[in-house]
C-alpha cells in the first residue's frame, strides 16, 4: 500500500454516466473511491445506499471507501458490506455503541473507520483510535460537496496524528471536506494520509484525471 492515499467521492460525478466517471479516475491512478451514505436525518441531504455500492462494486476493481452520515449505522452495516464495501466508516455522534460497531464492520471483513464532525470535540473519538482501522476528521460539515474548508480541522488533525502515533497505530488519517491543492499541504503536514475529494477531482475544469494528478503531485 502507498504511504498516501486519495480517495475521490462520487458525490460530485455526472450520475447519467457514473461507471465512465469511476472508469476515468481508476486509469488515472486515484487509489479509493470514496462513498457518502447519506439519510436526510443525521444530515440534511439524501443520496445513495447500498444499491449504489453494488453497482460500484461492479464497475472498478477499487477499493470502496464507504462514508456512513446515517443514523443507527449498525442497521445498514452488513447491507453495505454484502454490497461490496470495502471499508466502512461510522460517526461517533450518531454510533450508540462504537466499540461493537467497528467489531461488527471487521467481523464482516471491512476495514472500520471513526468519523468525527467539526464541531465534535476530538476527546469523544480518543476512546477508539486503538481499535479504528482509519480515522477520518471532517473539515466541513457533512451533507454537500462543495463547501469551504473549515481551517480549525487542521490543529484536530494534528492531535489525532500525535495519539496514533502514541498508540502505534498505523491506521489511516483520512480528511474529508474542501480538499484542495491549497488546503492537502496543509492536512498532509498536520499528518493526514488518506485525503477524499469530490469537486477538486469530479468538478475540476482540466478534467478527472488533471484533478486526481494535481493532488497526487503534493503527497
Ligand atoms: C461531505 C462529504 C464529502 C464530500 C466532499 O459531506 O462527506 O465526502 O463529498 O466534497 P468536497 O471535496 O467537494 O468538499
Ligand atoms: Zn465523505
Amino acid at each position: 500500500m502507498n504511504k498516501y492515499v486519495i480517495s475521490s467521492s462520487i458525490l460530485s460525478a455526472d450520475f447519467t454516466r457514473l461507471g465512465q466517471q469511476i472508469a476515468e479516475a481508476e486509469s488515472a491512478g486515484v487509489d479509493w473511491l470514496h462513498v457518502d451514505v447519506m439519510d436526510g436525518h443525521f444530515v440534511p441531504n439524501i443520496t445513495m445506499g447500498p444499491f449504489v455500492v453494488e453497482w460500484c462494486r461492479k464497475a472498478t476493481k477499487l477499493p470502496l471507501d464507504v462514508h456512513l452520515m446515517i443514523e443507527k449505522p449498525e442497521r445498514y452495516i452488513e447491507a453495505f458490506a454484502k454490497a461490496g464495501a470495502s471499508g466502512l466508516t461510522v460517526h461517533v455522534e450518531t454510533c450508540a455503541d462504537m466499540h461493537n460497531t467497528l467489531k461488527q464492520i471487521k467481523s464482516l471483513g471491512c476495514w472500520a473507520g471513526a468519523v468525527l464532525n467539526p464541531a465534535t470535540p476530538v476527546g469523544e473519538i480518543e476512546p477508539f483510535l486503538a481499535e479504528a482501522d482509519l480515522v477520518l476528521v471532517m473539515s466541513v460539515n457533512p451533507g454537500y460537496s462543495g463547501q469551504s474548508f473549515m481551517p480549525e480541522s487542521i490543529a484536530k488533525v494534528a492531535h489525532i496524528r500525535q495519539k496514533l502515533d502514541e498508540l502505534g497505530s498505523s491506521a489511516w488519517l483520512e480528511v474529508d471536506g474542501g480538499i484542495s491543492t491549497q488546503t492537502l499541504p496543509k492536512m498532509k503536514e498536520a499528518g493526514a494520509t488518506a485525503f477524499v475529494a469530490a469537486t477538486a477531482i469530479f468538478k475540476n475544469p482540466q478534467g478527472i484525471e488533471a484533478g486526481i494528478q494535481s493532488l497526487r503531485s503534493l503527497l
